[in-house]
């Protein structure tokens, strides 16, 4: 019998999940299902009830219920540094979480766009749920700074303190506002805001890109404010196409076992 998987969030029309995992199971042979499916806003917890009973055998989860989705997980099987959950498994009445965002984005900085992180300069610019998601994962690679920016620096500050109070200092990580950003330069910096839906500019000096460095912008699509002004500051340039496909493949690996090749799934989507 297949096995059935799908993706929860609402919106959720938009979502290119089915057509990645589609691809995957294609490539790889795994007989699975995979579908979005819209959540009422006060019906997640509902909805994944519904989809253990019909037999589904996990499900990603995106905005806006990725805090809520890691209240389900059994707590004794979730890393105690997830901040929230991408990734569902139904593992008979339990259900288990993992995050793949921050993986995701990772593999497609390093092994896609073929930039390692370790002793870079890293400045992240937003503190809501998506910087959250991949900050440890890059502080993993071991930049030799990371610089988080936030409009609001209260909120940039406390992320800060959170690792800093786990991790000992190990690293150099800290916090400032957009206004203190004139004398730094970074070889990555990467725009964690959701400005790019809102076609705004953010506050930030070009002078932030140094030479050779690479702008990457999680959203995708087409090009952000953010983007063309480090295009046009010289930077190199990406969205987060490749994130978004990383991210599900390393779902699909947690689901099973089995890692998808994602360049020919990141060239269709590119070309669709
Ligand atoms: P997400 O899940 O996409 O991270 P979020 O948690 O609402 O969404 O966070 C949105 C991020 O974009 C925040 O860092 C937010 O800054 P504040 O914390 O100050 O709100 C940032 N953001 C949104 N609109 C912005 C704008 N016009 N200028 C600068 N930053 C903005």
């Amino acid at each position: 019998m297949v096995d059935k998987y799908a993706v929860i969030g609402n919106p959720i029309g938009h979502s290119k999940s089915p057509i990645i995992h589609k691809a995957f199971a294609e490539q790889t042979g795994e007989d699975i299902s995979y579908e979005a499916i819209l959540a009422p806003l006060d019906g997640f917890e509902a909805t994944i009830q519904s989809l253990i009973a019909q037999g589904y055998k996990g499900a990603n989860v995106t905005v806006p219920f990725k805090f809520e989705a890691l209240n389900l997980v059994y707590p004794s099987n979730r890393a105690l540094d997830e901040v929230a959950v991408n990734t569902l498994r139904f593992l008979g009445g339990e259900i288990r979480g993992d995050s793949t965002d921050g993986t995701g984005l990772v593999r497609d900085i390093q092994q896609n766009l073929g930039i390692t992180i370790a002793g870079k300069r890293v400045l992240l610019l937003g503190a809501g749920g998506a910087a959250d998601g991949v900050l440890q994962p890059l502080l993993n690679e071991l930049p030799a700074s990371l610089v988080i920016t936030n409009r609001t620096v209260d909120k940039a500050q406390t992320m800060v303190k959170k690792i800093l109070s786990k991790n000992h200092n190990a690293f150099s990580l800290t916090a400032c506002a957009f206004g203190n950003l004139s004398d730094a330069q970074f070889d990555i910096v990467i725009n964690a805001t959701s400005t790019g839906l809102t076609d705004t500019a953010l506050p930030i000096p070009s002078s932030v890109f140094a030479n050779g460095c690479i702008a990457y912008d999680m959203m995708y699509g087409r090009e952000t404010p953010f983007m063309k002004q480090a295009r046009e500051a010289g930077a190199q340039v990406a969205d987060g196409l490749g994130m978004l496909v990383e991210q599900a493949a390393e779902a699909f690996y947690i689901w099973r076992g089995v890692r998808p090749r994602t360049q020919p799934v990141i060239q269709q989507l590119r070309s669709a």
